[in-house]
């Protein structure tokens, strides 16, 4: 194991209380055989804490797997607060709805089960606007869903997207992989867009080497 999941363990354990609602949630994405993909606790907590430094509102979470990052940012919101996350697999997302009971936000956030391509134009025309966007699904169309999110944000929002460095993949420009390329046109689109101030961090621990996408809509 590399030295950073090593620091990653000592973090959660000086950091980050034990939590017996994730700790559930982490055991029923792993029975029902769900991917583990999902954020580690250092980077749930930090979304979280971007969530809550932004005093978000209303969050858009695009690919929900389980639930686990949607219930980390879906703390940071206050009583009248709601998170709203997009997933294809509707086997995921009744886990995730199961979940999001578990943890008592059965109110708080709404699962829409799709395309994220098909039920972003419904948020659209439910006239919703969010405050922090965390981009998590598929990587092939992280151009399209950036293009969704400066659409659907409000003015100062946040927009984050995991993945974006994937092992360093991402400076690989002969790369023929299509998750790969998706994130390198994401990343063109970002670069002297007149929407969007952005930088991306590197992230490091217990889930490998990969990065976030931060930015803020101008
Ligand atoms: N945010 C989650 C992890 C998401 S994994 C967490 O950290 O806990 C990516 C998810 O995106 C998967 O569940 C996958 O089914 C979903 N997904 C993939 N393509 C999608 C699409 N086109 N629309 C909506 N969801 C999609
Ligand atoms: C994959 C997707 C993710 O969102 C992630 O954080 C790690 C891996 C994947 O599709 O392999
Ligand atoms: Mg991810």
């Amino acid at each position: 194991m590399m030295i950073c999941a090593f620091v990653d363990d000592y973090i959660n354990k000086k950091l980050i209380p034990s939590d017996s609602t994730l700790e559930q949630v982490q055991e029923s994405n792993k029975q029902a055989g769900l991917p583990n993909i999902n954020v580690s606790s250092t980077h749930g907590k930090l979304l979280y804490l971007l969530a809550k430094l932004k005093g978000a509102e209303n969050i858009l979470e695009i690919g929900t797997l389980g639930g686990y990052s949607s219930i980390w940012m879906a703390r940071a919101l206050s009583e009248t607060g709601k998170l709203y996350t997009l997933e294809f697999n509707p086997d995921f997302a009744k886990i995730a709805e199961q979940n999001f009971q578990l943890a008592g936000y059965q109110d708080k956030v709404e699962v829409i089960v799709g395309n994220a391509l098909d039920t972003l134009p419904i948020l659209e025309e439910k006239k919703l606007l969010f405050d922090l966007i965390f981009i998590d699904a598929d990587k092939v169309n992280y151009p399209h869903y950036l293009k969704w999110s400066l659409k659907l944000a409000n003015p100062g929002a946040l927009i984050i997207a995991d993945n974006v460095v994937r092992d360093g993949n991402i400076i690989d420009e002969l790369s023929d992989d299509v998750h790969t390329k998706g994130l390198q046109q994401f990343m063109d689109l970002l670069v002297n867009n007149p929407a969007i101030d952005s930088t991306a961090i590197q992230t490091v621990g217990n889930k490998g080497y990969d990065g976030f996408m931060i930015g803020i809509v101008k």
